[in-house]
């Protein structure tokens, strides 16, 4: 069996990061959001993986390598433009041959792995095997109707009346007859090879397609909401550890991680919180559900519920909550006259002032 792991796209949901960065390598408790996925496919026991990219593809290269730090292969596969999710499976044909194959998608947050999902369809004879989860707002997803048997009746991406509530999640098995599927299917009015489309060919062509309910937790990070609740998520299940320094006048209550290098003075930190690599913090509070990522510094500053990409710096502004900084980003405060808020913002930035 092999695996194909979707780390190219837009990103436009989670712009002005996505700018610059590709969304897949956003951190979540400081790690890349899609270094989850990859260990969740080794640990079904599937080594043997190719990864979409696209203009983001030297930055995913540069972080996930030959894969031979989490005992994967890697094969990079370049996609030209974000034609849709079966467009990756059509570009994907050489490397897929006839094989199995997981699909995972990159940006995408499974708790509890897949490796009794990959089992079970390894085990069976089914044409496809797609996972679907029970969701507040089906219209923003790709949703399935089940027919009374419990079968796939219908799929269809981001209907505008839901028909159910059933979401697609990120993570898909195929066998090799989806390559016909994809061939065969025109692209959707948004101009992608839907794989809603190609699921629903396979189904009209009397293909098996297989439901598989998971009530486990599930997320697409592609929204900054997304984001931040997965954060808090995995925060939660960290173990404190501490290989940085924290002086006496300072505080680590509850689950708070310090990596190595990192220098807490004159703060409080309150977990589940994680405080990267080489970071500084000082004179500050640092609330729940926070990760710091490496080569920042904080400086009597107050956060909470956040992530801060690598070497920012925040600096006498209170209080920071519910946000997403890039990397590099400088927040502080001005004392020059006129009173002002002086603002240098990436295109589709957002601020909230208090
Ligand atoms: P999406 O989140 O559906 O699409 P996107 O990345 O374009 O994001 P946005 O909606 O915010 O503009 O993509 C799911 C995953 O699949 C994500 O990791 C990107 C990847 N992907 C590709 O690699 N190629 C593609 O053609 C598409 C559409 C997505």
């Amino acid at each position: 069996m092999k695996a194909l792991v979707l780390a190219g796209g837009a990103g436009t949901r989670l712009r002005p990061i996505t700018h610059t960065s590709a969304k897949q390598l956003v951190p979540v408790a400081n790690k890349p959001v899609l270094f989850y996925g990859l260990e969740a496919i080794r640990d079904a026991g599937v080594t043997d993986v190719g990864i979409i990219v696209g203009d983001t593809h030297a930055e995913i290269e540069a972080a996930v390598g030959d894969g031979a730090a989490l005992d994967i292969s890697v094969t990079y596969i370049r996609q030209g433009a974000p034609l849709g999710l079966a467009h990756c499976v059509l570009i994907a044909r050489d490397f897929l041959g006839e094989e199995e194959f997981v699909m995972y998608l990159g940006d995408n947050f499974l708790i509890g792995g897949i490796t009794a999902l990959v089992d079970e369809f390894r085990a069976g004879s089914c044409d496809a095997q797609i996972l679907l989860t029970k969701v507040d707002n089906p219209s923003q997803f790709g949703v399935a109707e089940l027919g009374r048997d419990g079968q796939v009746v219908s799929l269809v991406e981001k209907p505008t009346n839901p028909t159910s509530d059933l979401a697609l999640v990120g993570v898909y098995m195929f066998r090799a007859g989806i390559h016909e599927a994809v061939r065969a299917i025109k692209p959707s009015w948004r101009s992608e090879l839907e794989i809603t489309d190609a699921l629903q060919w396979l189904i009209d062509s009397g293909r098996q397609v297989r439901p598989h309910l998971v009530s486990g937790y599930w997320k697409d990070t592609g929204r900054l909401e997304d984001m931040l609740e997965c954060n808090r998520q995995v925060l939660e299940t960290i173990e404190p550890r501490v290989t940085g320094s924290v002086d006496v006048h300072s505080q680590l209550i509850g689950r708070v991680v310090v990596e190595e290098g990192a220098v807490i003075e004159r703060s409080t930190v309150r977990g589940p919180a994680i405080i990267g690599r080489d970071s500084v913090v000082r004179d500050t509070y640092v609330g729940p559900f926070t990760s710091i990522y490496f080569g920042c510094t904080l400086e009597d500053t107050e956060i909470e519920h956040s992530i801060v990409l690598e070497e920012s710096t925040i600096r006498g502004v209170s209080r920071i909550e519910d946000s997403l900084i890039g990397k590099q980003v400088e927040v502080s405060p001005s004392s020059a006259l006129p009173r002002a808020h002086r603002l240098m913002l990436g295109d589709h930035s957002r601020v909230s002032i208090a």
